[in-house]
């Protein structure tokens, strides 16, 4: 029997639709992707989540090259690593191309001519910690080549410099009861600017811009979860899920649907404006006729001057959640770790003070409880 396919042996799948959620007009690139699983023996859950070996873009590759006077041919061997490689491979496949730290920049200043040499002895000697942070991370090694070209440092050298290349994790927007051998994904492209350049999301623009439909040879596994609809179908579920963070809601209610399963669920979205950023607006509207999905709040941010978020409905609903929880529900929360999560915890936990009519600590308690017994439940990133 062939060995099951897993983060160290990742199986070549096959991308078979790609779709954009979001419209042209919006200020993002949200796009629905599709991953055939045939041939894998893979299996998944709601829940789950999908690792996808990246490449960094080829012009990135070359652009790097060009700048560090390298051919590509150069043989080099990553840490750790059996066997050496040529350079332009490990650049594409192995090697993060951002994220150089001050370890490079002192190798530079060791490895340059005398220009260079003193405009970078002035960046590592930066006495304002803030700024110093902050220059770093506005450039990638493409910048630091570039802007000190006489600071030539061997490919081997580079190499050791160099982050490896690691998977990224993708939510699954899909549910095993209804596609059985597909995987959806819900991704937010990323696109930004720094230092005067266009920067690019490795794995978003892999899957954006250049994994090609149809062939067989997107390197995926699937990542098991605790994240998950609770085992008992009875139980009401509450998911709150602005932007990407609404793909493992997908994968839920489409299992609802699938099971014939209609007990109440509850979904809170938000996005940015609701002509251009409704994702999946047709489905939740099929799935509210049909039942599988019972509740819909939605906080479009950017329709009206002042922004609305995901927890300003859950405050105007206060009564009503509260009402859910405590005859049982579940609470899901799923997206952005730094502001979202944060917010709606605070708003979950306001909401429990008020209408529990409890002190804060009793309230911290009632909430430890809630995640002790699994029911509050958060995939966030
Ligand atoms: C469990 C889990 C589930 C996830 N599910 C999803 C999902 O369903 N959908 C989804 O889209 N993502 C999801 N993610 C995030 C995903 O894994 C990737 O992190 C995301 O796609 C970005 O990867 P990338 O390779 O495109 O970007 P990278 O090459 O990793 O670049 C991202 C980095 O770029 C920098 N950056 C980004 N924007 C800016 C900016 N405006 N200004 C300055 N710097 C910036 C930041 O340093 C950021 O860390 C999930 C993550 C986890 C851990
Ligand atoms: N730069 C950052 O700090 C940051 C943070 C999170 C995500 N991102 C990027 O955005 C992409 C992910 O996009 P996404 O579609 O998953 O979601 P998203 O764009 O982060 O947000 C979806 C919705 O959540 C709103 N929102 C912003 N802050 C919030 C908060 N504190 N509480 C509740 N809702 C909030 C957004 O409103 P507004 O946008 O109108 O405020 C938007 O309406 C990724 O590419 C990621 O890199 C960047």
């Amino acid at each position: 029997m062939p060995a099951p396919y897993d983060k160290t042996n990742p199986f070549a799948a096959r991308l078979v639709a790609r779709r954009r959620l979001s419209s042209p007009a919006s200020q993002k690139e949200t796009v629905h992707f599709s991953v055939s699983l045939d041939g894998s023996g893979l299996t998944y859950k709601c829940g789950d989540s999908l690792g996808v070996f990246p490449t960094n873009a080829p012009e990135a590759v070359e652009a790097m090259l060009r700048a560090g006077g390298f051919t590509g041919a150069e043989q080099v061997l990553i840490p750790k690593d059996p066997a050496p490689l040529a350079l332009r491979e490990a650049l594409a496949r192995r090697l993060a191309l951002n994220g150089p730290t001050y370890k490079f920049v002192q190798l530079l200043h060791d490895r340059a001519g005398e220009s260079d040499r003193a405009r970078l002895a002035e960046r590592l000697a930066e006495p304002d910690p803030e700024r110093k942070k902050a220059w770093i991370e506005q450039r990638e090694f493409i910048d630091l080549l570039e802007e000190f070209p006489t600071a030539r440092p061997s490919a081997q050298e580079l190499v050791e410099s160099q982050r490896r290349l690691m998977p990224r994790l993708y939510s699954i927007a899909s549910a095993p009861a209804l596609h059985p051998g597909e995987i959806h994904l819900t991704v937010a492209v990323v696109r930004y600017e720094t230092n005067g350049r266009r920067r690019e999301g490795v794995c978003s623009t892999y899957l954006a811009d250049r994994v090609r439909l149809g062939e067989a040879d997107l390197p995926v596994f699937v990542a098991e979860s605790h994240f998950g609809p609770p085992a008992d179908d009875a139980t009401p579920i509450i998911m709150v899920g602005p932007g990407t963070g609404v793909a493992p809601f997908r994968s839920f209610v489409q299992d609802r649907a699938a099971r014939g399963v209609r007990s109440p669920a509850w979904l809170f979205f938000g996005d940015q404006r609701k002509d251009h950023d409704f994702l999946y607006a047709e489905e939740w509207a099929e799935h509210l006729r049909t039942g599988a999905l019972t509740r819909l709040d939605t906080a479009f941010s950017r329709d009206q001057e002042r922004k609305v978020y995901v927890q300003d409905r859950m405050r105007e609903n206060a009564a009503e959640l509260w009402r859910w929880l405590s005859s049982g529900a579940f609470f899901y929360v799923c997206g952005d770790a730094k502001r979202m999560a944060k917010d709606v915890d605070a708003a979950l936990h306001a909401i429990v003070a008020e209408q529990g009519g409890m002190t804060p600590e009793a309230t911290a308690q009632w909430v430890k409880q809630l995640k002790k017994d699994g029911r509050y439940q958060r995939d966030v990133y």
